[in-house]
């Protein structure tokens, strides 16, 4: 199977810490013993640090977009450097160089690749593109919620949800760039829109990330309680 993982920012370089790094590349490099994978780190803090620093001194958002794409390819250089031989020695730069590079045999690791979006369209986008099985968005959110956890006690978490009432949920999430939501906007609708099968889930711990493609891959089980929200068409 062949599977797209985004992993936030806000996970992998929370504190810029290698033991971070570390524990994914071991649970990437068990991961690629059953499937081939392709991971899109996001830029998570020093990406919206940089992004406020370069907006006060008259950046634009595009501008800005541009700064947020070069932290998370930094992240993906890290994580790469983490994986030793198992990974690509570079992160691709857009979509198609990163379908070129899937036949190398070994981990693809890449971060942004043009403005107005998120990591997690970029990893949407590549999982209908490259073909890919299943797309799983790690972020710091344990799923997708009815409302903003956050700010709203009320909010539920959904099990299980369909692209549709994905979409309606993230859709007034705002648009800027370094903002926060749990799935962006424009990810959302191309989940729709291709009929991807999904899982956002907390990927504080890469071993859940290990056990949610596990447990999605078998299936065995349908009482089973799965980690994160399932999107399903
Ligand atoms: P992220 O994907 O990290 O955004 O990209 P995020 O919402 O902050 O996610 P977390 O916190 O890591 O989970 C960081 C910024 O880089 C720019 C955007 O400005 C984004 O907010 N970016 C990223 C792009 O413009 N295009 C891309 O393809 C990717």
């Amino acid at each position: 199977m062949l599977i797209v993982l985004s992993v936030g920012g806000s996970i992998l370089a929370k504190e810029l810490n290698p033991d971070s790094f570390r524990g994914y590349a071991d649970a990437l490099k068990e991961l690629a013993k059953e499937h081939e994978i392709v991971i899109v780190t996001g830029g998570g803090a020093s990406a919206r640090d940089y992004i406020n620093v370069a907006r006060s001194t008259g950046a634009n958002e595009v501008e800005c977009d541009y700064i947020g794409i070069d932290i998370t390819r930094l992240n993906a250089k890290l994580l790469i450097s983490a994986l030793g031989d198992a990974a690509y020695p570079e992160p691709p730069k857009d979509y198609k160089e990163a379908q070129e590079k899937l036949s190398s045999g070994k981990i693809l690791v890449m971060g942004g690749v043009i403005p107005g979006q998120t990591t997690d369209a970029v990893a949407a986008i590549l999982t209908e593109y490259l073909g890919a099985n299943l797309l799983v968005i790690a972020t710091a959110v344990d799923g997708v919620y009815s409302a903003d956890p956050r700010k709203d006690p009320d909010a539920v978490k959904y099990e299980t949800m369909t692209a549709k009432e994905l979409v309606s949920t993230v859709m007034t999430t705002e648009m800027k760039a370094g903002s926060k939501s749990p799935v962006d906007p424009l990810a959302a609708k191309i989940i729709e829109r291709c009929n991807i099968e999904t899982i956002v889930m907390d990927g504080s711990d890469p071993q859940d990330v290990l056990k949610a493609i596990r447990d999605e891959n078998g299936k065995t089980d349908k009482k089973a309680v799965y980690l994160g929200t399932r999107i399903i068409n």
